[in-house]
């Protein structure tokens, strides 16, 4: 991550606003330059791609990919789709949120690690599934659940 002014942000946004369709592109670069899309960004993209505050704010909690907060140094995203909740993704969330101390959704006060949901990897038939800092992980269940967020958090 690395840190960005607010007129190095007005700049990105003002790169992007002369592209057709470039909002999303430059949510994209936000995040891909700070890691997240924060609360001061949203004025300065919509003053340069001329939409309102409430339009880029609709963006942003349509795509659940854009994160308004900065997230964990470890990311897991747990599947909680059909096949894997057919598998025990339940029992694995569970362990995760013990382990971890924070809910779905939530990043440890530390900063340590994020816990996010996503809705299937492609992975059905070996879940429950994950993807841990990009990685795929299958055959969770509680107990290497909880090897994972011990290792996560050493
Ligand atoms: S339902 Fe979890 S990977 Fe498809």
């Amino acid at each position: 991550m690395q840190a960005t002014t607010l007129e190095e942000l007005a700049e990105l946004a003002a790169s992007f606003a002369a592209q057709r369709g470039g909002l999303l592109p430059l949510l994209h670069a936000v995040q891909a330059r700070i890691g997240h899309v924060p609360d001061e960004a949203v004025p300065i993209i919509a003053h340069a791609h001329n939409l309102s505050r409430a339009e880029v704010h609709g963006v942003l909690t349509f795509y659940h990919d854009f994160a308004r907060k900065p997230k964990g140094q470890h990311v897991v995203k747990l599947c909680r789709a059909e096949a894997c909740q057919a598998r025990g993704s339940a029992a694995v969330e569970a362990a995760l949120v013990r382990s971890l101390g924070i809910a779905m959704g939530e990043t440890r006060g530390d900063g340590a690690v994020t816990l996010e949901p996503v809705y299937c990897l492609g992975l059905c038939a070996i879940g429950p599934a994950a993807l841990i800092d990009g990685e795929p992980v299958a055959a969770l269940d509680r107990e290497n659940a909880a090897q994972i967020a011990a290792e996560l958090l050493q």
